[in-house]
């Protein structure tokens, strides 16, 4: 039976041993996850820890600034930095998943490595890294362990030498939540939907540009706007919309238009490992595909993906 006060004071003494007056280094992504770890640490060590919050160009629409202004607002010593563009053009190009999920994997190391050695003997690399990180990573039961490498975990190159610590890593994401609440970050922080690493870029599918990251977030921010209003947020585990690699016939006025294809996704999940799309009512559904195509230039179609997983999986790449 999990209790986060314990879990809170006990994992404080031990990174306060383990860590000593060493210096440490952490990447905020704006999820829970790595939020959580960050407050965590900082109560264990304060301002040895020093936070970086990079913008990879494919998170959410104002993501950046918002996510930055609040961690600020939180008392952490965190930088920003706006890598969006270095994403980008290395990412041009690109339509294999696995290379996307490699390449913005690579690229962040390289981003995080300058940054971290900006960092005067700085020793230790925390991570938000919690346990269906780890086992959908290093499960040895075939083919399905590679099925999507998640480039947060256990991928860092030797040049780094730093010490990783994982304060989260035995803990499922419910666990982190309350951990989180305990520690008394922002409810509307820990309530938010789980995101990828790899950001929308493995929501476009085929080859990503700036063009389709736009399209894309505005799409997106229409639908978790929209869930908000509605009071359909804190029913939903994670929600997102994904960029189709094809364009539909529609019409609009009295022209045939010839746009691009979005499709919502909406699950009820634990942990993430099984998941099932939720039956979002009839009314919200026709509301925001509506407001998707009037607002969202190049759509003109909005699907609503109804699989659950297994056997799909909750992305779509
Ligand atoms: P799937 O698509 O495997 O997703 O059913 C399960 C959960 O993991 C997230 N996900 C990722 N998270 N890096 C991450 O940090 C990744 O490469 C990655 N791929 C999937 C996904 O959003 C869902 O919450």
């Amino acid at each position: 039976n999990f209790t986060p006060n314990a879990f809170v004071e006990e994992m404080v003494g031990e990174l306060k041993e383990k860590l000593g007056d060493d210096k440490v280094v952490l990447g905020l992504s704006g999820g829970v996850d790595s939020t959580v770890a960050a407050v965590l640490l900082h109560q264990a060590i304060g301002k040895n820890l020093y936070c970086i919050f990079v913008n990879n160009g494919l998170l959410r629409k104002n993501e950046f600034q918002n996510v930055l202004d609040q961690y600020k607002g939180m008392g952490l010593n965190v930088k920003g930095v706006d890598a969006g563009d270095r994403f980008l053009s290395e990412l041009a190009g690109i339509s294999d998943p696995e290379t996307k999920r490699k390449t913005i994997g690579r690229v962040f190391i390289e981003v995080f490595d300058d940054e971290s050695h900006l960092i005067e003997d700085v020793k230790w690399l925390a991570q938000g890294t919690i346990y269906p990180d780890v086992i959908e990573s290093v499960s040895v039961k075939g083919p399905s362990a590679t099925i999507k490498s998640h480039h947060n975990v256990g991928g860092l190159p030797d040049y780094m030498k730093l010490k990783i610590v994982e304060p989260l890593r035995m803990l499922f994401k419910d666990e982190v939540r309350r951990v989180g609440a305990t520690l008394g970050i922002d409810p509307e922080l820990l309530g938010r939907h789980p995101f990828p690493g790899p950001g929308l870029s493995i929501r476009i599918l085929g080859d990503i540009t700036p063009e389709k990251v736009q399209i894309l977030q505005d799409v997106d921010s229409v639908f978790i706007e929209g869930l908000k209003s509605w009071g359909l947020y804190d029913k939903v585990w994670q929600a997102g919309a994904i960029l189709l690699p094809v364009n539909s016939v529609g019409v609009m006025g009295d022209e045939r238009t010839y746009e691009k294809v979005v499709a919502l996704r909406a699950v009820e999940s634990t942990d993430g490992m099984t998941a099932d799309w939720v039956h979002l009512p009839y009314d919200f559904l026709m509301k925001v595909s509506n407001d998707i195509i009037n607002k969202v230039k190049g759509v003109n179609r909005v699907v609503y993906d109804i699989s659950s997983k297994p056997p799909a999986t909750i992305e779509w790449e």
